[in-house]
């Protein structure tokens, strides 16, 4: 029987960069994020005889798989296949799948398309295999974060935290909620200036952090600002968030420009839009924070008393593709 699930994007406040372990996505450092209601995919998998994979936009036109994708997916599935066994439950998937594959999510731009796939085919495989097994939502992060480590969130509803664990257990790393999706509603008014894919993908880039002088600082400083982050959220404190969430995403960016090769995601629109939206800000008195994964795209996170003022300030920047977002839900299955 088929099974079709759903996912969105889930946006980091506190961001997941670089591996201890690359080949199993064991990040280095905890990280922090908050599910989106939109845009969404829709993943259809089944039992196949061979891995066949098909992807489709949201107009219906088909998008094309490079080898690199076919890889990837097909990797996850060796993975998926592995972390089953050592759940004691090897025979439980398939020998292979069809994977068909319904995004409205522009990739590889800085709106998490990879942790909203990952995480919606992890929990596609659930539903497969419920019958043989049924996985704990955690064991679903596990899943995720083995296509994508900030997939790993996914799995759960509104704000989620990726415990980096230690070791080189397969499952040593998983998502944990922190706050549902009713906690706290905050909006991400999302600011596009490029559709262009960037060159350098998260999976290569998180294999370069460590060639960065500021990295070791980095992972030492998380742990504080992992606390204050869910400080922030579970008090619902706004501009402890926006500080936490700032200093994480600058220094972020820090270290992949210090990396070798250097990785330059924020472009000069990006700069922009920041020196913009900070004095907007400070002359409306208003709250919202800006946060950027590693593309150009910016989101601007804000309470829905600041909405109406950020998306107008979003319709102003011009050539820019606006999407308007909220607190959402993670992976689940929808037939
Ligand atoms: O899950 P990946 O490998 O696509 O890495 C995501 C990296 C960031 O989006 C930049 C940060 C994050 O925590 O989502």
């Amino acid at each position: 029987m088929p099974i079709t699930a759903r996912s969105t994007p889930n946006i980091a406040l506190i961001k997941y960069w670089g591996n201890r372990n690359d080949g199993l996505r064991l990040p280095a450092a905890d990280s922090l994020s908050m599910a989106l209601n939109t845009p969404s995919v829709e993943i259809i998998v089944d039992d196949s005889d061979v891995l066949d994979i098909h992807s489709f936009e949201s107009d219906g036109r088909e998008r094309r798989m490079t080898m690199k994708h076919v890889l990837r997916f097909n990797r996850h599935l060796e993975l998926t296949k592995q972390y089953l066994a050592e759940l004691g439950s090897p025979e439980a998937i398939p020998a292979s799948v069809s994977i068909t594959i319904h995004s409205a999510i522009p990739p590889g731009i800085g709106i998490a398309s990879s942790a909203a796939v990952f995480s919606c085919l992890a929990q596609a495989y659930a539903g497969l295999i419920e019958t043989e097994r049924k996985l704990s939502r955690e064991e679903i992060s596990v899943i995720g974060r083995l296509g994508s480590g900030s997939a790993a969130r996914g799995a759960f509803d509104g704000y989620v935290a990726l415990e980096a664990g230690t070791g080189d257990a397969i499952d040593s790393a998983k998502a944990v909620p922190v706050a549902d999706d009713q906690h706290w509603l905050l909006y991400d008014i999302i600011i596009v200036p490029s559709r262009k894919e960037k060159e350098y993908g998260s999976t290569e880039g998180h294999s370069l952090a460590r060639t960065s002088p500021l990295f070791p600082k980095r992972v030492q400083e998380i742990p504080r600002r992992q606390r204050e982050c869910i400080d922030a959220i579970r008090t619902r404190d706004f501009e402890k968030l926006q500080r936490v969430a700032e200093e994480d995403c600058l220094d972020m960016h820090e270290v992949m420009r210090t990396s070798t090769p250097s990785l330059q995601y924020l472009t000069r629109d990006t700069r922009l839009i920041l020196e913009e939206i900070t004095v907007y800000r400070r002359m409306k008195r208003l709250p919202v924070l800006y946060t950027m994964d590693a593309g150009p795209t910016v989101h601007l996170f804000c309470p829905a008393e600041a909405k109406e003022d950020v998306l107008h300030f979003a319709h102003e920047q011009q050539g820019c593709t606006v999407f308007v977002a909220h607190t959402g839900k993670g992976a689940h299955v929808i037939n």
